[in-house]
């Protein structure tokens, strides 16, 4: 079979965020209607992890329809700035904002021209999060360009998925998947994470699961200063039939399977005052 977009892994996730943009704002998954409602999304420990934002410049990269980017303007930023390549999920973020009378502004594009569209030190704080990193081809590069963003004294946040979660069985705890595999893997599939039985047409889609290292390492040789790094067991949504809610609301292994594995980790990261 010919794949004439494989040569193109971003404009294969661009297609592919653009036909589900609307499934995902309108899913139980991304629960919109409550972050219209007030609902921030950021999780507490987000919140302490970043600081107050009272008065900043926050930016959001890959924003998708801006759930934590409405969340952080709530929060007090002084401005909230989201951006994405996927148009269709702005044209949502922008009428989700609109509806949580929020202001955000908006940016169309990749996030490796984002210094360009949407300003070199310029922000206090750049937020990153979820499974972003995954839909990246070049992690040396997303350093350099969110380094680029940053003014000096401002920080990154980065609340990403572990990888480790994609390399062991929650069930048995076997290994599944080699942790230091850093090929690009193409999926096709119809559907999407938040209903894996709606009818799709773009299916094709690229991503990359690496080490946390390369993460850590990428955000080293950018020049940001890393003030801390956090692994968490603790995932957003259950996974496994067996895992259970904790009093923080995100789900855990079941103590009789004898493990936790880290779901998350975030880091904070610097860029030195002037
Ligand atoms: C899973 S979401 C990221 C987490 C997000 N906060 C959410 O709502 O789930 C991935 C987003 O990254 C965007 N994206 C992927 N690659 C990109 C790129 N190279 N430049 C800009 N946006 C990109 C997609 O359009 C999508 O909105």
């Amino acid at each position: 079979m010919s794949m004439p977009e494989f040569d193109n892994p971003t404009e294969l996730n661009k297609l592919w965020f653009d036909e589900r943009a609307n499934l995902h704002a309108d899913s139980d998954f991304y629960r919109v209607q409550d972050v219209i409602d007030g609902e921030i999304r950021l999780k507490p420990y987000e919140i302490e992890e970043i600081g107050d934002v009272t008065g900043k410049d926050v930016i959001q990269l890959q924003c998708h329809i801006g759930l934590e980017a409405v969340s952080l303007a709530r929060l007090g930023a002084n401005s909230t700035t989201g951006l994405d390549f996927s148009a269709s999920s702005l044209e949502r973020a922008r009428q989700i904002a609109k509806m949580a009378e929020v202001e955000v502004n908006y940016v169309w594009g990749d996030v490796y021209d984002s210094a360009e569209l949407a300003g070199y030190n310029a922000y206090d704080v750049v937020y990153v999060n979820g499974n972003s990193l995954a839909w990246l081809p070049d992690l040396e590069k997303w350093g350099e360009v969110v380094e680029s963003l940053i003014r000096p004294g401002g920080k990154l946040y980065l609340n990403a998925f572990h990888p480790i979660s994609f390399s062991i069985d929650g069930e048995t705890g076997a290994v599944v998947r080699d942790y230091f595999d850093r090929d690009i893997t193409i999926w096709d599939e119809p559907g999407s994470y938040v209903d894996e039985d709606a009818e799709t047409t773009h299916n094709q889609h690229a991503v990359w699961v690496r080490p946390v290292s390369d993460v850590v390492n990428a955000i080293i040789r950018s020049g940001l200063i890393i003030a801390s790094f956090t692994e968490r067991p603790g995932q957003e949504f259950q996974q496994y039939p067996h895992q259970y809610r904790g009093p923080d609301g995100l789900w855990y292994n079941n103590p009789e399977l004898g493990f936790q594995h880290p779901s998350t980790y975030s880091v904070v990261a610097h860029k030195k005052p002037e």
